[in-house]
């Protein structure tokens, strides 16, 4: 746990350091079941999420590694990381009504990322996802 801060941890030292406050170190626990790993990765603890608690269930997960990210449980024990940025042209797509939708032009994807409706001509991109234990970590 020593090398992970917190999402809030991590927020709140970046406002801390605008301000001009010297942080020491970051809060050791995890803060609402999201953590950035100093590696930019992004930890998950899968049973803080009630989106997760079904196959098809989806999660906002914010920035991995500044790319706006979903999870998606995809099985009984499987998961998978969606770049949420439209392969059309790069809008972030939103999680509207069991699907992900882009609000520039109108393209529409799947929760496994496929295309529904155009002009993307491309499925959501995957982000490397990894199950550990009760955790999923993306990137
Ligand atoms: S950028 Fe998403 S539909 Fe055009």
């Amino acid at each position: 746990m020593d090398n992970q801060i917190s999402r809030r941890g991590f927020i709140c030292a970046g406002l801390a350091t605008a301000a001009g406050v010297a942080i020491s170190a970051p809060p050791a626990e995890a803060a609402g079941g999201i953590i950035i790993l100093r590696d930019g990765r992004v930890e998950v603890e899968i049973s803080k999420f009630k989106a997760l608690a079904k196959i098809g269930g989806a999660l906002l997960v914010g920035n991995v590694n500044n790319i706006p990210t979903a999870l998606v449980r995809t099985g009984k024990n499987s998961y998978q990381g969606l770049d949420l940025r439209c392969t059309h042209q790069g809008v972030t797509s939103k999680l509207i009504s069991g699907s992900f939708k882009c609000p520039a032009h109108g393209s529409e994807f799947t929760k496994t990322g496929a295309v529904k409706i155009g002009p993307a001509q491309v499925g959501l991109n995957k982000i490397n996802t990894e199950v550990a234990g009760k955790t999923v970590i993306l990137g």
